[in-house]
């Protein structure tokens, strides 16, 4: 029988369907693995980390943005699957904790919280972190390097969302501060790898191109 995370993934498919941006179900689907993965490690209840993890991005505002600010489409999931009432308002705070605000951003105040939002975190980091940074700049109109471009650091959540700053920018304005962010001893080991795995992209991307890091 299906499990209600189960029919999450599946309703979160349907959801990011057309996203060539990097928030395609590929990245739902990893960070629900990963984050079943690190609650496991971590002690935490596995069932709300899925079902968090799997709607995660269901009223992101880069996919939905009229659905943001009351998560209707998470809601009318678990409404329409029957989770129960104090379940559903778990995953519902989780949701509202996870993603990236700049400056803004939070920690989240319960460890399945921790746990979603850094399998969410990982997923920006290492290779495939790399590949959905052009794939997201690409779809927004944003170019791989802009010699002499500062990057935007230390901004809050409104300048952040609204900045349009080059592919490469995008490292040291979130990617490279991942690392430090993470909020579960397991998530913190493998983000190590993925971090160094980005700064030597970032040396070789200098290397190549003769010019030098922001
Ligand atoms: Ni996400």
């Amino acid at each position: 029988m299906k499990t209600a995370a189960d029919k999450a993934l599946e309703f979160a498919r349907l959801l990011c369907e057309g996203d060539s941006g990097g928030h395609d179900f590929g990245h739902v689907e990893r960070v629900y693995r990963a984050a079943v993965d690190i609650a496991g490690k971590e002690g935490a209840d596995v069932f709300v980390c899925a079902l968090a993890a799997a709607l995660h991005d269901a009223d992101d505002r880069k996919l939905s943005p009229e659905t943001t600010a009351n998560k209707n489409n998470a809601r009318r999931f678990l409404d329409q699957n029957a989770v129960p009432a104090e379940t559903a308002e778990r995953v519902l705070h989780i949701i509202g904790e996870v993603s990236f605000r700049g400056a803004d951003s939070v920690t989240p105040d319960s460890i399945e919280g921790k746990v979603v939002q850094d399998a969410d975190r990982l997923d920006a980091m290492g290779a495939v972190g790399i590949a959905r940074c052009f794939a997201y700049g690409g779809s927004t109109g944003r170019k791989i390097y802009e010699p002499g471009e500062a990057p935007l650091t230390e901004v809050g959540a409104e300048k952040y969302y609204s900045g349009k700053t080059c592919g490469i920018n995008h490292f040291y304005e979130k990617l490279l501060l991942l690392k430090g962010m993470m909020n579960t001893p397991s998530a913190k080991r493998e983000a190590e790898k993925r971090h160094e795995y980005m700064l030597g992209f970032l040396n070789e991307f200098f290397r190549e191109t003769g010019e030098k890091a922001p």
